[in-house]
């Protein structure tokens, strides 16, 4: 398994690089830097997830580029923050050294600020193709699930509560906010920017893959993690379950979800859930 290789991860990669160009005249270290960022080989599900919601609903190509774009560039600034010696402190990222290793602190810090700015700008792009209060809807719920009860809260809570006694419940949420959010963007801005809300069943069979497999994505990179350093000590949802009982427990949630088969990174992750077996 290798979905690098993909031909659609291609097609995304090239796109996403000349959209950020567009976006970018000015040159210099800074630019080199996010492009480093945003070109190093990720996997791509989240763009993956919208472009496939973006079928489910109809939602024409251009609006659903844009915010596949959105997504991925909000993905990036997540990471490049996160390996910043004051939060995770990692020297490697997708294999390579991370941007702070590479162009120093003070410009990963705002190659993380750019991706922002960059994901938000691009975001706004799609307004003009889609009506108006369906727009707005759609972008309410992708900055909120960036927010203070989404991505960046998730971040802050996990390092409020390290080395503290963090409950069960606490670290539920904290996963359900910093990696889960992100998806449910993915998945559920298509559905308000065709102005299907929260009264029609497909809309709730959404939430509930998004969900689901947001929950089963954390189970397998806590599966990968301790294969590969055994980040020994760091409370995770395999400690809570253990091991087997979480990967059980990762499966039957996501195949269960109706919407599971409409989705290819179901399938990435059961193989993901299996390989670890
Ligand atoms: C890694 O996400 C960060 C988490 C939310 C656990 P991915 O595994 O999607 O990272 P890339 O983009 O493929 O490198
Ligand atoms: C990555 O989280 C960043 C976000 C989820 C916002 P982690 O620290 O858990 O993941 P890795 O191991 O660095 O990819
Ligand atoms: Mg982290
Ligand atoms: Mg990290």
């Amino acid at each position: 398994m290798n979905p690098a290789m993909n031909p659609w991860t291609r097609t995304f990669e090239n796109a996403l690089i000349a959209h950020v160009k567009s976006l970018v005249p000015v040159r210099g270290v800074l630019t080199e830097a996010t492009l480093y960022a945003l070109e190093t080989p990720g996997k791509r599900i989240r763009p993956r997830l919208v472009e496939e919601a973006s079928q489910l609903v109809s939602l024409a190509s251009r609006p659903s580029r844009l915010l596949q774009f959105a997504v991925e560039l909000i993905h990036s600034f997540s990471l490049v923050h996160d390996d910043l010696p004051c939060m995770d402190d990692d020297d490697f990222r997708r294999e390579q050294p991370t941007v702070h290793k590479k162009f120093g602190e003070a410009q990963a810090l705002l190659v993380g600020d750019l991706l922002f700015q960059l994901g938000m700008q691009t975001m706004l792009q799609a307004s003009s193709q889609l009506a108006p209060q369906d727009f707005i809807r759609g972008a309410q719920f992708f900055t909120s699930s960036i927010g203070v009860a989404g991505l960046i809260g998730g971040q802050s809570t996990e390092f409020e509560k390290l080395g503290d006694k963090m409950t069960d419940k606490e670290l539920l949420t904290i996963q359900d906010q910093k990696t889960s959010a992100l998806f449910r963007a993915s998945i559920i801005t298509p559905f308000y920017w065709m102005g299907i809300g929260e009264s029609d069943a497909l809309f709730q069979d959404a939430i509930n893959f998004a969900s689901a497999f947001g929950f089963a994505f954390q189970i397998a990179d806590d599966l990968e993690d301790a294969e590969q350093d055994g980040k020994a000590g760091t409370k995770n949802i395999l400690s809570i379950y253990g091991a087997d009982q979480a990967r059980l427990m990762a499966r039957t949630r996501l195949v269960e979800c109706r919407l599971a088969k409409n989705f290819s990174a179901t399938d990435l992750l059961l193989e993901k859930l299996c390989e670890q077996a």
